[in-house]
């Protein structure tokens, strides 16, 4: 199947191991969106969001804070909310199993919103200013 999304240097945060993060969040978009159209299942989707975010936030929060970062709270916040969206999908699928399409595009439709607010918009403005 082809991907759904693709990584590309226009989304490079201009360090290795954050851009690394985030082609895994990409890498989970498009086999959400696989599992959606094949029907297959989408429940695994909440781990890897979990460990996404416990890994990835705590990276890019440590250098940013390392680096002096300004704006580190209003990013902080931004994560938080992330982690609050998640808490609340996963406890409305767990109530519901059988809406797990209606999930997976729901989650599917939150995550490439995040993906074009949080990282091309929030994440780039440190590009540049953190190693
Ligand atoms: Fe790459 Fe602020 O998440």
């Amino acid at each position: 199947m082809k991907p759904f999304m693709q990584w590309s240097e226009a989304l490079s945060v201009g360090v290795p191991e954050l851009d690394d993060d985030h082609k895994g969040l990409i890498a989970i978009i498009n086999r959400l969106a696989e599992a959606e159209a094949t029907g297959g299942p989408a429940n695994w989707v909440f781990a890897e969001l979990e460990r996404y975010a416990r890994d990835h936030f705590r990276r890019e929060e440590d250098r940013l804070a390392a680096a002096g970062y300004e704006a580190l709270e209003a990013h902080t916040r931004q994560h938080h909310a992330f982690i609050e969206w998640l808490d609340t999908v996963k406890t409305a699928y767990n109530l519901d199993p059988s809406s797990r399409h209606y999930l997976a595009r729901t989650v599917n439709d939150y995550l490439r919103t995040w993906l074009t607010r949080h990282i091309l918009g929030t994440d780039m403005k440190y590009k540049g200013r953190i190693q």
